[in-house]
């Protein structure tokens, strides 16, 4: 049995030297463990399965089969990015599932966010059952389990999500960076190659856009959210904002309101824009962002996203508000 306590003697890992030190460490750990045999590795695209990613590419190869579930939910260019970073530029074994008909039929007249959420965790977990029955010989599954998700929630990533993946495929966990915190984990992605807007993106839910696209979730009303949050990131990006604010994003409402475009009355939706910092995601304050900047991006999203006339700033901290809309 493995322990799950970060040892004593484990040095926190801050530069470059110590992270190729943990990664030597860990590529030798991971050859003992697997030997020739296969790891299954569900990968999001997420800093930390991305990482378990890299680690296993670079020490099993083609051994390590990566399954990347598609749910409709991810942000503009993420599965596009997942398949450039890890299929082409690192050669991985990776399956590309395209589930988004499959999520937004279940979701298709879901209005309670719970309810959505379950959904979304169980019809994941069920994708990813149907690949790795598909494939022979896989004796291990890798997870990117890190230290806060053992100190919050015991053994599996829960935090907010439903459920966790498959137990009952009897598979051995690999879990290689279970004892990093997650600047950690960042300062080894980094060491590893992979892109900084993968290492340091912001937090991002597990059920992706579904809570972002409120209510029950239409696909028109769903795009003017992946829409409207790629302006915003862009926006952010370009004035400096990225690395700044802890976590952004956008919300479409599902109610309309009256608007005039080109002496026309529209009926359209809102886009409101969400920028937040916190320590800990348990309260949150609400980012100064230049007003100027907030005007220029409502005239980029009414202009360019279909089906969107205004533009709202939500200007509340946490409490009262979640940091999420759903
Ligand atoms: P709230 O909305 O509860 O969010 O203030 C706190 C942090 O948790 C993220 N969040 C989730 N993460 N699955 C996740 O993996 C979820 O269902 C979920 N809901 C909220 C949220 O983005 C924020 O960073």
């Amino acid at each position: 049995m493995s322990s799950n306590r970060r040892p004593e003697s484990m040095e926190r890992i801050t530069t470059p030297e110590l992270a190729n030190a943990f990664i030597e460490e860990q590529l030798a750990a991971l050859r003992a463990q697997i030997g020739s045999k296969k790891v299954l590795l569900a990968l999001s695209g997420g800093v930390d399965s991305s990482v378990v990613a890299a680690l296993l590419i670079k020490a099993i190869g083609q051994n390590l089969v990566c399954v990347h579930v598609n749910h409709g939910l991810l942000r503009k260019g993420e599965p596009e990015q997942v398949v450039e970073v890890f299929k082409n530029q690192m050669n991985a074994n990776l399956v590309y599932v395209d589930a988004i008909d499959r999520f937004l039929d279940k979701l298709a007249g879901v209005a309670e966010p719970e309810q959505k959420r379950k959904i979304i965790g169980a019809e994941f977990i069920r994708v990813f059952e149907e690949e790795a029955r598909k494939l022979d010989g896989i004796e291990f599954l890798a997870q990117g389990t890190i230290y806060p998700d053992i100190l919050e929630s015991g053994p599996v990533k829960a935090h907010h999500n439903v459920g966790g993946l498959p137990e009952d495929l009897n598979f051995e966990l690999v879990e290689p960076i279970k004892f990093l915190f997650k600047d950690e984990v960042r300062v080894v992605g980094t060491a590893l190659g992979l892109p900084d807007n993968m290492v340091y993106r912001q937090p991002f839910p597990g059920p992706g856009l579904g809570v972002r696209c409120v209510g029950a979730i239409t696909r028109d009303r769903l795009e003017a959210v992946r829409e409207s949050d790629a302006i915003l990131r862009e926006e952010f990006a370009k004035n400096g904002l990225e690395g700044k604010v802890w976590q952004y994003f956008t919300v479409v409402p599902d109610f309309k309101s009256t608007g005039v475009r080109d002496g026309v009355r529209s009926y359209d939706w809102p886009v409101i824009l969400r920028a937040v910092n916190t320590r800990d995601a348990m309260t949150a304050t609400v980012e100064d962002v230049p007003f100027a900047l907030l005007q220029h991006i409502t005239q980029r999203i009414v202009t360019e996203v279909k089906g969107v006339n205004r533009v709202l700033y939500d200007l509340t901290p946490k409490p009262t508000g979640t940091i999420e809309w759903e």
